[in-house]
């Protein structure tokens, strides 16, 4: 399988939102990462949901939406109808995870459980079958264009071996200070899908890099 890679919209140019969409269209680009926040969880707020009910009109990429929220769970009607294929919660946000994994996939939607760079791989035992999918946060969250966290490359292989050893399908996506060389490590580590916000924004051709990490 060729890596899944996922442009992270948080670094796109607000003011020039459907043209840079129409570049992710153009490009190899599989999913579109969408980041929301909301100034408790994580100190910055991003948009919501007034702009993210928009992009099913205008792109037909998978949306992969990142809540960095307290209590997502609230929003599960929300993100359901603004076209989102994978609903990313935190596990530090989430009291009751393991309802809350199960109401995603009630909603139709595919779970997946969010970790930040000090949450040990450990904890996700017994989530791990019931999810579709891992984010390993490889900065704090909050902020796009920070440096990548080594430590993540040891946590993306104790992942792989935690769902080997658990027959888990789940996807094992890796989200912030992603590029060329960093994504290649995360690669040969066992990561499935990159997420990659201010790489692809503030290169000179956006849908080249693309086309680079997807050859990861
Ligand atoms: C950070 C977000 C990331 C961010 C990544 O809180 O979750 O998705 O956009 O940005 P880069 O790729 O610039 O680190
Ligand atoms: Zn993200």
């Amino acid at each position: 399988m060729s890596t899944i890679v996922a442009p992270s919209l948080l670094s796109a140019n607000f003011l020039n939102l459907e043209r840079d969409i129409e570049m992710l269209n153009r490009s190899e680009a599989d999913w579109i990462h969408l980041d929301i926040m909301d100034g408790v969880f994580v100190p910055n707020i991003s948009f919501g949901f007034a702009i993210t009910n928009l992009l099913k009109k205008v792109t037909k990429k998978t949306l992969d939406t990142h809540l960095m929220i307290v209590q997502p769970e609230k929003f599960l009607n929300e993100v359901k109808e603004m076209g989102s294929t994978y609903m990313n919660v935190h596990y530090e946000a989430t009291i009751h995870l393991h309802r809350t994994v199960q109401e995603i996939r009630s909603h139709g939607m595919k779970p997946a459980v969010t970790l930040n760079p000090h949450t040990p791989v450990a904890v996700l035992e017994d989530i791990i079958s019931d999810v579709d999918m891992v984010l390993l946060m490889s900065v704090n969250p909050g902020f796009g264009g920070q440096k990548f966290i080594n430590n993540t490359l040891k946590k993306v292989s104790q992942l792989k071996e935690l769902i080997l050893k658990t027959n888990s399908t789940a996807l094992i996506e890796v989200d912030g200070g992603v590029n060329l060389d960093t994504g290649k490590m995360l690669v040969e580590a066992g990561a499935d899908v990159l997420v990659a916000g201010s790489f692809v924004f503030s290169s000179d051709n956006p849908e080249e890099t693309i086309k680079k990490l997807k050859a990861l």
